[in-house]
Order: structure tokens, then sequence, then C-alpha cells
């Protein structure tokens, strides 16, 4: 069969961040929740500048670039996000304009919460399998804001991110495996955000079950498709590493136990040291920036590439992602030989500044409300007029963005 997949990656975040730390002592609560219940260490805030559209054309320029590719030959452009800016106008529309993409392009968005990127993915692998590309890719952006409020228990899971991959049949980075495929879908109100509101409703504990129960039935799905399409079973000794879809650290720590159980296996200090071994070395991405929700389980690869993909190179990794309402899906990639190297993203979290709580809520509440009519920014009041691609508010009920040369 073709080889398709992952050609390149690309990832942008917000400029500002806090510790976890300090937000746990504003709250009056003891930080080893936050740090270790919840394996969190720092999370990004946008300011109002920052939006779904500006982060996610500077992850696609990052992608491009890493893989020096040129912007016209991509032909489909498909944003998943959960943090939509127009009930009508699809993020990808502003992207492909700032990216200066072709006009023979499809540009749309998807949603189904953290699960749209990888729909659009999967719809993107299917196009590249099929021939209809013709040679040309696909750029596929995950870019959200997640926002629970201040004061809430989803306070501490924040975060802001894009991750841009682009997919093609020349897949330098990742192979998709599709021999087998992994579904389950289930209507459950776990998780989420009305239209007349800017913040997420959750039900926390409950979403994390719901979570577990769409593991189980997408890797149930998963391992009956294997056997019916290439007649085997795998062991967990053909995984080199696993990932998941991280709304916060101990999330995958929950997940691994499940797929583990799943696997049969029971003990407890085997988990463990499987978790170590197959999983905890990923989370690092996830835990300075926190949730970004669509993203969230590429920044895990993007983290894997950059620290592992030398000695990972034939080897085979699982991925799950999980959308809350819910949509999940357990797939394999495998790293191809020579894979491209990509830079690594710490010197840029090492780069960001670092805010107090005062500053954070301010920040926060300003992004929050940022898409109000005839209300204007100027870029220098917080501190990104040099971002590549900037927010600067809305004029005669049209979104503004600039882009640096
Ligand atoms: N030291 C170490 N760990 C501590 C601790 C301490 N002092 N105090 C609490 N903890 C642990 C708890 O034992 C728990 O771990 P466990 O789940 O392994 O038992 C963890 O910290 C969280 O504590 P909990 O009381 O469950 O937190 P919470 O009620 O404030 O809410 C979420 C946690 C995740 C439910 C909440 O942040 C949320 O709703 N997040 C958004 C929804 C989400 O991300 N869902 C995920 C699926 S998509």
């Amino acid at each position: 069969m073709r080889k398709v997949g992952i050609e390149s990656l690309g990832f942008a975040t917000a400029k500002n961040h806090i510790t976890i730390e300090d937000l746990a002592i504003a709250r009056g609560v003891n930080p080893e929740k936050y740090v270790i219940g919840l394996g969190q260490k720092e999370m990004a805030i946008a300011t109002p500048c920052e939006d779904t559209v500006t982060m996610a054309a500077q992850a696609g320029l990052c992608a491009l670039q890493n893989a020096d590719i040129d912007p016209t030959s991509i032909d489909l452009l498909i944003v998943g996000t959960e943090t939509g800016i127009d009930h009508s106008k699809p993020v990808a529309s502003y992207v492909h304009e700032l990216l200066g993409l072709s006009t023979n392009c499809r540009a749309i968005e998807t949603k189904h919460a953290c699960y749209g990127a990888t729909g659009g993915l999967q719809f993107a692998i299917d196009r590249a399998l099929s021939g209809r590309s013709r040679g040309k890719k696909s750029l596929i952006i995950a870019s959200d804001i997640a926002r629970y409020g201040i004061g809430t228990a989803g306070e501490p899971t924040q975060g802001a991110g894009a991750i841009a991959i682009i997919v093609s049949d020349e897949p330098r980075l990742v192979i998709i495996e599709t021999g087998a495929e992994g579904i389950y879908s289930n209507q459950v109100m776990d998780f989420w955000r009305p239209l007349y509101r800017k913040e997420a409703v959750v039900d926390g504990h409950f979403s994390i079950q719901c979570y577990l129960d769409a593991i189980e039935g997408s890797y149930k799905n998963w391992q009956q498709s294997l056997v019916k399409s290439e007649n085997k079973q795998l062991a967990l000794t053909d995984i080199a590493a696993c990932l998941y879809h991280i709304p916060f650290g101990k999330m995958a720590n929950k997940a691994h136990m499940k797929h583990l159980d799943l696997i049969g296996i029971n003990d407890k200090n085997v988990a463990n040291e499987d978790y170590t071994l197959r999983v905890a070395p990923y989370l690092e991405f996830c835990s300075r920036v926190g949730n970004v929700y669509t993203g969230s389980l590429f920044l895990s690869l993007y983290n894997l590439m950059v620290d592992a993909s030398k000695s990972f190179e034939g080897k085979s990794i699982s991925m799950f992602s999980y959308g809350s309402g819910c949509m999940a899906e357990y797939f394999l990639a495998t790293i191809p030989q020579n894979a491209l190297k990509l830079p690594d993203f710490r010197p840029i979290l090492d780069s960001r500044t670092q805010v107090d709580i005062n500053e954070y809520e301010r920040l926060l509440i300003a992004n929050t409300n940022a898409d109000q009519n005839d209300r204007v920014f100027k870029p220098e009041d917080w501190g990104v007029a040099e971002n590549p691609f900037i927010f600067l508010g809305v004029n005669d009920h049209k979104r503004q963005y600039i882009k640096l040369p």
C-alpha cells in the first residue's frame, strides 16, 4: 500500500505564561494538587491581539518553513478548532490569506471539540491515498484557546496554542498507518460551549470517565478492524510510544492505565514502569503550554519528534484523539528512516514572558472580550508588536489582521 502521512509539523503559542504554582497560591490551593495531581507546570495566556487565527497562521508558517515547503503546493487547508471566531466565516479563510495560499485551495473549518483536527487529518490522509491530490499537499491546523474562567475547577487546565500538520504522500516525519481504524462516537454532555458563552461548560469528572470509555470503544474497534484487515493482533511491545489527547498531564497517565488494562496488563508496578517508558517523556511541551484542545495530541507528537525521532526510526507509536461530546479515534503511526529533524521548541517556550496572577486575570478578561465591534488594539500596548501575525480588533464588524513583512 502507498505510504502517506505527515511531512512537517509547526507549533505556535501565546507570548505570555504563568506558572501553575503561582495560580495555586493565588487560589489558596496546595500547589502539589496542580503540579502532581494534574501534572501541569505552566499555562500560556493569550493577549487580545493573539487569537485562533494568528496562532494558526504562525503554526502554519512554521510547518511550511520546517520542511521548506512552497505555500503554493497546498491545495487543502482545514482548521480544526473549538474556539471559533464567527458562525459563518471559517478561521481557515483568514489563515488562507495570511499564509498567501493559492486561490485553488479548499479552506474549511472542522469541529468536534478536541477531535476536530484529527478528523481533518484523516480526511487529508484519505485524499492523499486516493491519488486525487495529484502531488499537492494538505495543511491541517489545530488552533485553540482553552477558557474555563477565573476561580473554576477547570482554571488550571487552560492554555493556548496551535499546531500545523502538513499531510502528503512524502511522509518525511510520520507515516499514518491506514490498515486498521479505531473509531468511537457517543452523544454525551461532558463538555460544551453554548453559542452565548466564551467559556466552556464542563462536567469535569464525568469528562474523564467519557474519555476513558472512548479509549475502550475506539481501541476495541481498532483491534477488530486489525484482525479483519490484516488478520493479526498487535502486542504492546510492537508499540514504542503511546501518545494521548492531553487536557492536563495526569490524564495521559489515566489513559495509559486504561490502555494497558485493555491489552491485559494489570500489574500496577509493570504499568507504572511502562508509563515512565512509553508516555511520560513526551508530556513536557503540553505541561508548559497547558491545554491546547485540538492540538494537544500533536504537541505530544512534536515533543517526541524533537527528543527521540532518531531512536524511533522504523518504530510504531499509538495515537489516541478524544473530543468531548464525544468522538474519539485510536490509530497507529510509524516514524520513517531518516525522519525530518524538527527544531526544538524549548528556546521559544523559555523566551516567553512570565506574568503574575493580576496581569493574567487582566489578559484573560481582555482576550475573552477582544472581539467586540469597533474596538481596536495597539499591539505595542500588549507586548506583541513583533509577532508575525496580529489581531487588531473588530472594525465595522470585520476582523482586522496584519502580517509583519
Ligand atoms: N497533592 C497531590 N495530588 C493531589 C492533591 C495534593 N495535595 N490534591 C488533590 N490531588 C489530586 C487528586 O487526587 C486528583 O488526582 P486523581 O484524579 O488521580 O485522583 C487530582 O489531584 C485532581 O483533583 P480533583 O479533586 O479531581 O480536582 P478538581 O475536582 O478540582 O478537578 C478536573 C479536576 C480535571 C476535573 C478539572 O480541572 C476540570 O474540570 N478540567 C477541565 C475538564 C477536563 O480537562 N477534562 C478532561 C477530559 S477531556
